[in-house]
């Protein structure tokens, strides 16, 4: 799953500090990552190197800049007219910012899903096939082939036991966990390489979030999910590495265990002892 020829090929050196080649593979890196919209700026120069495989959550208190930093991921910004960007995102070491980049690809090999569950309102079936016919039309598959790729996506995400009798019904009609999982579901065929999760739960009650967690931990290595969270609770328990952002900017960046039992930086520790945000 993982192109390492590509990482191989990446121009630039690494960022003064960053781990040495080979003992971390890096999925998304970014370099002094500014964003504006219109006028204010939301991001400041953001490095970050992002281990591929693994899941690494960001947290930091409302309005600090975690959606719009994982919106910056897959351009998802770009839809509004008057954000700008500048320094570079490399997705699997190549610029998904640089000119010569089709916004198509950027969307295949990184997936997002959002807050509330959106599934389309057509069949289970149909939902996890719409992202293959939108980014291949012209492709015919055989029908033998499509069940194949609707079976496979739906184990994946732990769903198919409870839909496969009724994957002609309405996605709209299952339950909120069935529906965010199957918002999963949806990116797979695709074969996306990033998946990014803004506050995936925040919808679902416990067990449902509970459901959802333990799907992530079944999705890492095959993929790299990058979650935002407000729920220290769920950064603890659910990634492996946690990004504390504050006004734009990273603050620090480590081990989730690291960074809850001995954050470097003072305002790491004020965040996640609830003194603020
Ligand atoms: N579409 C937009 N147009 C203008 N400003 C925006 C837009 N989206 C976000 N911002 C501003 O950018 C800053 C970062 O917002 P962002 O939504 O990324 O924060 P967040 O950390 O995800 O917050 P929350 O935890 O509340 O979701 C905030 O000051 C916000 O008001
Ligand atoms: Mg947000």
């Amino acid at each position: 799953m993982v192109d390492r020829e590509l990482i191989a090929s990446s121009a630039d050196p690494p960022l003064p500090g960053a781990e040495p080649p080979g003992l971390g593979f890096i999925a998304v890196e970014t370099r002094a990552l500014n964003l504006w919209y219109g006028r204010f700026q939301a991001l400041f120069d953001v490095n970050l190197r992002i281990k591929a495989g693994c899941i690494t959550s960001l947290i930091g208190p409302s309005g600090c800049g975690k959606s719009t930093l994982l919106r910056s991921v897959n351009r998802i910004n770009e839809r509004l007219g008057y954000v700008r960007t500048t320094g570079s995102i490399r997705v699997m070491g190549q610029d998904v910012l640089a000119p010569s980049v089709e916004l198509i690809q950027v969307r295949k090999q990184v997936g997002m899903v959002f807050q509330r569950p959106n599934p389309l309102p057509l069949s289970i079936r149909d939902n996890v096939l719409f992202g293959l016919r939108l980014h291949e039309p012209d492709r015919h598959r055989r029908r033998s082939e499509r069940e194949e790729i609707v079976e496979r996506a739906l184990r994946t995400v732990l769903l198919w036991d409870k839909v496969k009798d009724r994957l002609h019904h309405d996605a709209t009609a299952l339950s909120l966990e069935e529906q965010q999982k199957l918002c999963i579901a949806r990116l797979l065929p695709v074969k996306p390489v990033v998946l990014l999760m803004d506050e995936p739960c925040s919808a679902l009650d416990p067990k449902a979030t509970e459901a959802v967690e333990e799907l992530m931990w079944e999705l890492r290595g095959e993929y790299t999910l990058i979650i935002v969270t407000h729920n220290m609770a769920q950064a603890r328990r659910a990634s492996e590495e946690c990004i504390f952002m504050l006004l734009g900017r990273v603050v620090e960046h480590a081990a989730t265990d690291t960074l809850f039992v001995t954050p470097r930086a003072k305002e790491t520790a004020d965040y996640i002892e609830g003194r603020y945000g």
